[in-house]
């Protein structure tokens, strides 16, 4: 017998009961669930709402039944249709009737608001956990690569000379923003919905202030309505988290080329690895290549939240009952594949010579040779179109800008002198970019420096 079956004279049509029911993926609020509980009950009986050896009662009811849902002593029971039912049905079977007290002045709606709160914001703080894990791994990796020269790319073509740990301190940048949009989002989430009611909130004189404190929430929703109906924060956590899996999705891509033999840039570690079934040469990077893909899952999680609550009227619907799977497929995912990449890209071999050996062909200081002109007096477009020659000349002589004598270089412009040797050196033209932002060791530094502090003032929080 449901609990709600008072106004029905027959039972729900058993199919109607699967599609209705929600336990087989709610289950895993319970703790949020009986922690809510716990508070509401407390707050009824100090407001003298239920008596006070009642609040008692079902607050003992209550942390027996998540204790023994802790150790196993207890199952869940999948008959039942969510996880408010459930625990308020097996309160009920404990307890006897003052266990029907404890819904007093709440309504489903104002609970599952709660508990998807809560259960978002202890997502969010693990998840934040691990992108400081990664981001620590990209500090330490950035150590021992300042001065691992290699080429930077634009259109996937080579461009310019930069250096792994610059490099690599890009997607850290991205990981930053990550995690500061994950406290904006926490900020929006940390708001107690409890005392919406249905959706009119309730003619108890209950105290949500105090639910609020009880529960670690420093401010109450303001409108009833829609502290119901108001799902933002779990669209703002799948799209934050459909942002970091499309950083990491990036740098997979990047990962995954470079390991094949045509870069052979990188080396992953053979845990991090796989081989194929029928060619005994391989190693694939399979778990570069699943960030990667997963990524995609979770954009269709954002969809599926975005599109369940744009055509609905206030205030709750039993359409929202979906944000869970969305959500909880997005947080699952997100959280493992940046636990694996994590150790992936920590234990991965860094080929210097290799990144080295690209770097020289492709004229890459071909900008440098330009700037050298210039700061011999030479207007840049002047400067620009003689290095052009000096490429042309090379390429089709099988030169490259190292491998030029003076002479030749003279041919092109009489300001050439030997100075320009030096100047188009890889390790010149990194050096000299030392402007904050830029490859040089002094600014890499400072980029790994500024890192540092931010990992440990993250973790202070
Ligand atoms: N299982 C429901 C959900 O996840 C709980 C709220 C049900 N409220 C209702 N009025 N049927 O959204």
């Amino acid at each position: 017998m449901k609990l709600w079956a008072g106004r029905f004279s027959k039972d729900v049509d058993t199919r109607v009961n699967d599609f209705n029911s929600s336990i087989s993926f709610d289950h895993r609020m319970y703790r949020e669930d009986i922690t809510g509980s716990i508070a509401h009950a407390t707050m009824l009986g100090h407001c003298g709402i239920i008596d006070p050896s009642e609040s008692e009662k079902i607050i003992a009811g209550l942390k027996g039944i998540l204790e023994d849902l802790e150790d196993g002593t207890l199952q869940i029971n999948y008959e039942a249709e969510d996880i408010h039912m459930f625990v308020e049905e097996e309160l009920t079977k404990r307890i006897g009737d003052t266990g029907k007290r404890l819904h007093t002045a709440r309504s489903r709606n104002d609970q599952v608001a709660l508990d998807i709160r809560m259960y978002c914001k202890r997502e969010i703080g693990e998840i934040r956990a691990l992108v400081l894990s990664l981001l620590s791994a990209i500090a330490d990796k950035a150590e021992e690569n300042v001065d691992t020269v290699m080429s930077g790319y634009t259109h996937l073509q080579r461009a310019q000379p930069v250096t792994f740990a610059h490099y690599v301190l890009a997607y850290a940048q991205m990981f930053m923003r990550d995690i500061s949009r994950l406290d904006d989002t926490y900020r929006r989430t940390d708001v107690m919905p409890l005392g919406s009611g249905a959706l009119a909130s309730t003619t108890y004189p209950i105290n949500r202030e105090m639910v609020a404190e009880l529960l670690g929430f420093p401010a109450v929703t303001m409108n009833s309505i829609d502290g119901v109906s108001d799902r933002d924060f779990v669209i703002e956590l799948a799209s934050d988290l459909s942002m970091l899996m499309m950083h990491m999705s990036r740098f997979a891509e990047e990962i995954i080329l470079w390991c094949s033999s045509e870069f052979g840039f990188l080396e992953l570690d053979d845990a991090f690895s796989t081989g194929s079934s029928i060619m005994p040469q391989k190693k694939n990077p399979d778990v570069a290549e699943l960030v990667r893909g997963k990524t995609g899952r979770v954009y269709g999680d954002l969809q599926t939240l975005l599109v369940m609550m744009k055509g609905l009227p206030l205030a709750y619907n039993k359409d929202m009952q979906e944000d869970k799977e969305a959500i909880f497929d997005a947080i699952d995912n997100t959280k493992i594949a940046v636990e694996v990449f994590t150790k992936m890209f920590a234990t991965m071999t860094v080929k210097a010579e290799k990144l080295r050996a690209a770097a020289s062909y492709g004229f890459i200081n071909a900008t440098d040779c330009a700037d050298y002109l210039v700061k011999q007096g030479m207007p840049f477009r002047a400067a620009y179109k003689i290095v052009g020659g000096l490429v042309a000349y090379c390429i089709a002589n099988g030169k490259s800008l190292e491998t030029l004598t003076l002479d030749e270089y003279r041919q092109f412009s009489d300001v050439f002198d030997d100075g320009i040797f030096h100047a188009i050196d890889l390790d010149t033209c990194v050096a000299g970019r030392k402007v904050t932002g830029g490859p040089a060791r002094e600014s890499v530094e400072r980029q790994i420096g500024a890192l540092r502090t931010f990992l440990v003032e993250q973790k202070q929080k």
